[in-house]
């Protein structure tokens, strides 16, 4: 005999860990095994049971507002148009007779996400909780617009992961970090040049530009009506009621 298996539990805070352990003379290999409902990184308790199954589902509503539900995540610098683009888009399909959510950064940062700020930690907890909240938009068939400055892949996919890949729609939108910092429109560019703004995106904070994207939208190269028509001809048929079973 060279070795030998044992297994145990372990107690670790409210949770208990299996472990199976192989024994070689030494060293000593453990393998953890964690139980998903068990584990203290787990999200899904043992005392919570879904009531989804219940519930009006996501087709009658959508047969109800006669539209399919889905997440256009805007992204970009900030000033590079992203929520005009997103509230335009909304005021053409809410005429058109759709129901359509924005969820934009400065809004959602003064009451849900009042308590972030610009760290990576807490722009990707920012993420998070909105990829979160635009999912259960989508999951009652509404056309969700978010826009976020959302600036790294990782976070993007992050989101992405999060809604779900056949609901998810990436859209970059484009202006150089000069032509943003020439229309600060906020004047949050000339404050963080004064030095007055901590992690500010494209300067001491980084923007990755996207490697691929559903969709770009350059709003440096065309005016504000030709971007809108993009737009609206890439979501158009996304969300009609034919768009999926
Ligand atoms: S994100 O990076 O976490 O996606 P988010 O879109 O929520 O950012 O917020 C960006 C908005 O916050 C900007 O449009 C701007 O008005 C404001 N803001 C305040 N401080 C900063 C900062 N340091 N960097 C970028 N935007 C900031």
């Amino acid at each position: 005999m060279i070795g030998a298996w044992s297994a145990g539990k372990l107690q670790e805070k409210s949770s208990s860990i299996l472990h199976l352990r192989y024994t070689l003379d030494k060293p000593v290999i453990a393998i953890m095994l964690y139980p998903h409902t068990n584990h203290p990184m787990s999200d899904i308790s043992d005392d919570i049971y879904s009531e989804a199954h219940r519930m009006v589902g996501r087709d009658e509503k959508q047969q109800q507002l006669n539209q399919q539900g889905g997440v256009f995540w805007f992204y970009g610098l900030s000033g590079s148009g992203k929520s005009t683009l997103a509230i335009a888009l909304q005021h053409k399909l809410h005429q058109a007779g759709h129901t359509v959510q924005v969820l934009d950064g400065d809004t959602i940062r003064t009451g849900l996400n009042k308590d972030l700020g610009f760290t990576d930690e807490d722009r990707q907890e920012n993420i998070r909780r909105i990829a979160e909240v635009a999912k259960l938009f989508a999951n009652a068939g509404i056309i969700t617009l978010v826009s976020f400055i959302t600036p790294k892949r990782a976070l993007r996919s992050a989101a992405r992961k999060i809604v779900g890949n056949d609901d998810f729609h990436e859209i970059y939108v484009r202006a150089s970090f000069e032509e943003c910092e020439r229309r600060d429109v906020k004047g949050l560019y000339a404050k963080a040049n004064a030095g007055g703004v901590k992690h500010f995106t494209g300067k001491d904070s980084g923007f990755e530009e996207p490697e691929s994207a559903e969709l770009i939208i350059d709003t440096e190269g065309a005016p504000l009506n030709q971007s809108l028509a993009t737009l609206s001809d890439y979501v158009t048929p996304h969300i009609s009621k034919q768009a999926k079973p």
